[in-house]
């Protein structure tokens, strides 16, 4: 076998391709499965999220938001993730996270991701219902569907840092589901991107937002949440759960130990492939957590 694709899935044979998100959502509700998303950025995490699912034998997501594609673009993470995913027999769709503008989920669209999110949670409701129906419209042409958020996290989004803490208005989850169509939403009831604040959920309303919302919701800023409460939330209608900083500090932490060890350190490869091995052993972890298989 050829040496040099110790690392791709080059030649290693066709199990699964990269499956529509609708089709992966409706896999998880037979199967009772919560599915995580998991941010990448680059190559290397992009295969270590497909390893660590395939490691777990569970279902989720590869995503990736318009901000981390500025180091890429659509068709190369596409096709990354297609041939990370092509050896194993698990679903993955491919999603785009925090989509900044119709033109972002066109340009994803046409280059294979099978899911995507339009991110209009910053403009006026009736904006944001504007831009998502424009997304749904254009998206549901080519039978993908799209997530949508209502309300604002604080945290930090990448290098986004958010104040607002707008919680999702139950009073509005109806008419926005109905008039947007979007076909998941992201709403925000305590929980905060990023690392730097304590996540607060507010289960009573999580619970009555579930109630009222006719699709599956998204929570973002997956890490951080104790598993007790992703096992709490389990039962109110979340159907996906996102994780980046997690994982990013995973990549980080293979070059960050060389660097505090020998201000030399320059022995990249070998930094890079201990790096994907951290970050698929938080990814299997975590999907496992989700889906109550283990107690973190
Ligand atoms: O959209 C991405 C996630 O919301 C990331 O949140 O970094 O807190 O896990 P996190
Ligand atoms: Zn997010």
């Amino acid at each position: 076998m050829n040496d040099f694709i110790p690392f791709t899935n080059e030649g290693r044979g066709e199990k699964m391709k990269l499956v529509n998100g609708f089709d992966l959502m409706q896999y998880a509700k037979q199967k009772g499965y919560i599915l995580p998303a998991f941010n990448t950025t680059d190559m290397e995490m992009t295969y270590a999220i497909a390893q660590g699912l395939s490691d777990a034998g569970l279902p989720g997501y590869i995503q990736i938001s318009s901000n981390n594609l500025r180091l890429s673009n659509p068709k190369m993470i596409a096709e990354l993730a297609a041939d990370a995913v092509r050896s194993y027999d698990i679903p993955v769709a491919l999603h785009l996270d925090h989509g900044k503008s119709f033109d972002h989920v066109k340009a994803c669209l046409e280059a294979g991701f099978t899911s995507v999110m339009i991110d209009a949670s910053h403009l006026a409701y009736e904006e944001n219902i504007a831009e998502v129906r424009k997304a749904v419209e254009y998206c549901h042409f080519y039978g993908i569907p799209v997530e949508a958020e209502l309300g604002a996290l604080r945290g930090k989004e990448e290098d986004i840092l958010h104040e607002s803490d707008a919680k999702t208005d139950p009073e509005l989850v109806e008419e926005f589901v109905r008039r947007s169509g979007c076909d998941l939403l992201a709403v925000s009831v305590g929980n905060v991107h990023g690392l730097s604040i304590q996540p607060d959920i507010d289960l009573p309303l999580l619970k009555q937002i579930s109630e009222i919302a006719e699709v599956p919701l998204v929570l973002h800023g997956g890490s951080g949440i104790p598993a007790e409460m992703i096992r709490a939330v389990r039962q109110y209608g979340v159907l996906k759960i996102n994780y980046g900083s997690d994982l990013r500090k995973e990549m980080i932490r293979s070059f960050g130990e060389a660097y505090e060890k020998d201000h030399n350190a320059h022995d990249v490869i070998s930094l890079s492939l201990q790096a994907v091995e951290n970050v698929r052993a938080k990814t299997a972890e975590l999907v496992k957590m989700v889906n109550c298989q283990v107690s973190a």
